[in-house]
């Protein structure tokens, strides 16, 4: 019983990793999406908005969130970090962007 259910296991699961995978196109909710899960745990509203703030345009600003996303080891693709720094941009800085 337990033997014949494995295969059907593990056919359902990587077809949910293609799924995944395929669906990877950017979209506007995106950046939000990304920065909820992985970002927004010690950031308030308030590193966005403080006086000396580090990213002073859109490419400072992209290499900020390069940066942190390096330091959490999330491994991001270019598109992921310009859909975090469009998002937090309209959010927050609304510098002129690319
Ligand atoms: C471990 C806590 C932590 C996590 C996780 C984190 N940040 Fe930060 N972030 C900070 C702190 C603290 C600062 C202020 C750093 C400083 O002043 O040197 C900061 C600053 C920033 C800034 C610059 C703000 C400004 O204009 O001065 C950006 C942009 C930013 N983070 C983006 C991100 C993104 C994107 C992620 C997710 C990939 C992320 N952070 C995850 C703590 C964190």
């Amino acid at each position: 019983m337990l033997r014949k259910s494995i295969p059907v296991i593990l056919f359902v699961l990587s077809g949910g990793v293609a799924a995944t995978e395929a669906r990877a196109v950017p979209d506007p909710q995106r950046g939000e999406l990304l920065y909820s899960t992985h970002c927004i745990a010690c950031h308030s509203t308030q590193i966005h908005w403080r006086d000396k703030k580090l990213a002073r345009d859109y490419q400072s600003l992209l290499a900020e969130v390069g940066r942190w996303q390096k330091l959490g080891g999330l491994g991001w693709n270019d598109e992921d970090i310009s859909a975090v720094a469009r998002y937090l941009n309209t959010l927050h800085y609304h510098y002129p962007a690319p």
